[in-house]
C-alpha cells in the first residue's frame, strides 16, 4: 500500500499521542513503520515502559494556591521552559522528507530542547541553524577516535550545549519486527554526519547475529575508561544515556558524568529489561541529588511526565510519539505532540496541587 502524504492540517479528532501512533503506519512504508514502532525481540520491555506508567495512581491535592505557576527548570546552566525533551532518533528522513529539520522547527516553536542523534540524516550544522531552544548532541563513540573528536568539535562550534553518550547499545538489539519487514535504509537516507568515518562494525551487524563475540564489535566497544577520554575532549556536560541500575549510576558519577539518562533505549536493545519508571526509584536513591536524572521510554501522557518527575527525574525525553507526529504531519505534527504533552502535564500538575516543578515529589503518588 502506498503511504499517504503528510497532512497539512491536524484533524479535529487527533487529540492524544496514541492517535498519532495509530495513524503513523498509514503515512510510512512498512519497513520504516517497523523501524520506528518496533522494539527488541518480543517487545516486552517496549510495552512495559508505558504499562509501568499506567500501573501508578496519582494522589490529588485540592484548594492549593496555584496562581503564578510555571514549568520552568534549569539544567546544566540552561533554562528550559518545560521538562519535555525530544529524544535522539536516528534517520528522521525515513519518516518525513524534511526529517530533523522539521523536528527542530517544531522544537523551536514549542521551546523544547532537542537531542540530535549521531545518526541524524541531516547535517548537525543545518539543524542548529533552525534551533531556538537548547540542542544537545547524542554521541555514539566511533572506532576512529580522531573522527569522534572532530564530531564533538563540530557539535560544539554549531552551538550544541551537552553531549549525551549512549552506552546501552554496543551491539544491535534482536529486532524481529524489522527483520520480518526486511528493513534496510532506502537510498538517499544515511548518517550524513558520519560520512568519511570508517564504517562501524555496529552498523554492519545484523539483528540477532550469532557472531557478536567473533565480530570484533566488543573489542572496540566503549568502556568506563573512554568516559575519561571523552571528558578530556570537551567542556560540555557529558550525560550517559542507557543507565538502568544504581551501581552503574554511581560509577557514572565517579566517572564525571554531569547527568544520567535512565533509559532502556525504548525497548529496542535488550528485551525483558525493566521499564525505566520501575528502574528509576533505586537510581534516584543511589544518586541522592548529586547529578540530574533524565528518563525516557514509554511517555505517552502528561501524567507520565508528572510520575517520572515525582520519582526523581528532572526532565523526560520522548521518542516515538514525536516521530509519529513527524510521519503524520511533519513539523506541525511534532509541535502538536509536544503541545498535547505539555498541556496534559500542566493540567496534571494543577490537579495534584503542584505550582512549580519543585512541588512535584513522591507525595503525589498514591500508595496503598
Ligand atoms: C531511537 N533511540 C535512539 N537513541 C540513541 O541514543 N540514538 C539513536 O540514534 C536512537 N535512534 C532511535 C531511533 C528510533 C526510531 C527510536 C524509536 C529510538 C532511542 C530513543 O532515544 C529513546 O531512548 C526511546 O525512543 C525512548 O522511548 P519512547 O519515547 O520511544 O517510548
Ligand atoms: C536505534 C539506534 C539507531 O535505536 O540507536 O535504532
Amino acid at each position: 500500500m502506498t503511504p499517504k502524504s503528510p497532512l497539512q492540517q491536524i484533524p479535529a479528532d487527533v487529540v492524544a499521542l496514541a492517535d498519532y501512533e495509530r495513524l503513523a503506519p498509514e503515512y510510512l512504508p512498512v519497513q520504516a513503520a517497523a523501524y520506528l514502532l518496533g522494539g527488541a525481540a518480543d517487545e516486552i520491555t517496549l510495552r512495559d515502559n508505558s504499562a509501568a506508567f499506567q500501573r501508578l495512581r496519582l494522589r490529588p491535592r485540592v484548594l492549593r494556591e496555584l496562581a503564578g505557576g510555571n514549568t520552568q527548570l534549569t539544567l546544566f546552566g540552561q533554562t528550559l521552559d518545560h521538562p519535555i525533551l525530544l529524544a535522539p532518533v536516528a534517520y528522521q528522513r525515513l519518516l518525513h522528507p524534511q526529517g530533523e529539520l522539521a523536528t527542530v522547527t517544531a522544537a523551536a516553536v514549542m521551546k523544547a530542547a532537542m537531542i540530535v542523534s549521531t545518526q541524524a540524516s541531516v547535517r548537525l550544522e543545518d539543524i542548529a541553524l533552525r534551533a531556538e531552544a537548547p540542542l544537545w548532541f547524542q554521541l555514539y563513540l566511533q572506532q576512529d577516535r580522531g573522527f569522534t573528536r572532530e564530531l564533538i568539535q563540530r557539535a560544539e562550534h554549531a552551538g550544541y550545549r551537552a553531549l549525551v553518550l549512549t552506552v546501552d547499545a554496543p551491539v544491535n538489539g534482536v529486532r524481529n519486527r524489522e527483520q520480518r519487514a526486511a528493513f534496510a535504509l532506502p537510498p538517499g537516507v544515511d548518517a550524513v554526519n558520519l560520512r568519511g568515518a570508517e564504517p562501524q562494525p555496529l552498523a554492519r551487524a545484523t539483528a540477532g547475529d550469532s557472531a557478536v563475540f567473533a565480530s570484533g564489535l566488543l573489542e572496540i566497544a566503549a568502556t568506563w575508561k573512554d568516559i575519561e577520554w571523552l571528558r578530556g575532549q570537551t567542556t560540555l556536560p557529558v550525560l550517559l544515556k542507557g543507565v538502568l541500575t544504581p551501581e552503574d549510576a554511581v560509577l557514572a558519577i565517579h566517572a564525571g558524568a554531569a547527568g544520567i539518562f535512565v533509559s532502556n533505549h525504548g525497548g529496542r536493545t535488550l528485551d525483558t529489561l525493566p521499564a525505566t519508571l520501575d528502574a528509576l526509584p533505586a537510581i534516584t536513591n543511589a544518586v541522592a541529588g548529586r547529578v540530574p536524572l533524565l528518563l525516557d521510554g514509554g511517555i505517552r501522557r502528561g501524567t507520565d511526565v508528572l510520575k517520572a518527575l515525582a520519582l526523581g527525574a528532572s526532565a523526560v525525553a520522548v521518542g516515538r510519539p514525536c516521530m509519529s507526529g513527524l510521519a503524520v504531519a511533519g513539523a506541525l505534527g511534532v509541535a502538536h505532540v509536544l503541545h498535547i504533552l505539555r498541556a496534559e502535564f500542566e493540567a496534571a500538575m494543577a490537579l495534584t496541587g503542584c505550582r512549580t516543578l519543585a512541588d512535584i515529589d513522591r507525595s503525589i503518588i498514591f500508595e496503598n
